[in-house]
């Protein structure tokens, strides 16, 4: 793990190592640790993709963690809103919690908007190359719109809720994201291909 830089607030504050590594820790899980970085719209298929990759993970013996917006939001981050700075400090808090999680060896899968790019680079930067996989989940404004799971687009659209991603605040896309997934495909199609990449990046077994 890097040294922590010019970004503390007291340079009094030392880092130390630990006896026991990440890899010994990733030797006892039987795999490396790795951020799963959900980004899309609220109502994309975030969670619902992620929640069932995790399943299918933890089904052949991964050590997993899911992350998720909706609930985060009522403990960690229960301080934050959503305008443009709370939104860049959530990602932060979430890309520092993750941070730890792969360094504890676990398969991290995160499902929040994340609307900027800039925030997505900030916790890939947070990690090692190998350590930090994009996935774009790709499902059409107008989709999310008509899914509506929790009624906010509908609140948003009556002008009931301000600064909501996709109608009045801003989801920037991922221009090259390691996985781009089509939101309009069933998760049973979805999972698979995830399984896919992981073993094709060495996180899972053939
Ligand atoms: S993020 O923009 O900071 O990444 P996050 O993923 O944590 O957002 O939270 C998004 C969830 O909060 C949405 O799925 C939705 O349920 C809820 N939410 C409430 N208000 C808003 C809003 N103004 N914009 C987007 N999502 C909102």
């Amino acid at each position: 793990m890097a040294l922590p830089d010019a970004n503390l607030k007291d340079e009094n504050v030392v880092w130390h190592p630990h006896a026991v590594t990440r890899a010994d820790r990733e030797q006892k899980h039987g795999h490396k640790g790795v951020v799963l970085w959900f980004t899309g719209l609220s109502g994309s298929g975030k969670s619902t993709v992620a929640g069932a990759l995790e399943q299918a993970l933890h089904a052949i013996g991964v050590s997993t963690y899911l992350l998720d917006g909706d609930n985060v939001r009522h403990g960690l981050c229960r301080d934050l809103g959503f305008s443009d700075d709370d939104r860049r400090e959530n990602i932060r808090r979430v890309g520092e919690v993750a941070k730890l999680m792969v360094d504890a060896g676990l398969v991290v899968l995160t499902a929040f908007i994340s609307p900027h790019r800039a925030e997505r680079d900030m916790v890939r930067d947070l990690l090692d190359k190998d350590q930090f996989i994009e996935i774009f989940v790709d499902t059409p404004l107008a989709i999310c719109e008509a899914r509506d799971p929790k009624g906010l687009y509908k609140k948003a659209r009556a002008g009931e809720l301000k600064n909501f991603t996709g109608i009045d605040s801003v989801y920037q896309a991922p221009e090259a994201p390691d996985v781009h997934l089509d939101g309009e495909q069933l998760v049973t199609h979805l999972v698979p291909q995830l399984l896919d990449v992981l073993r094709r990046h060495a996180i899972i077994k053939p």
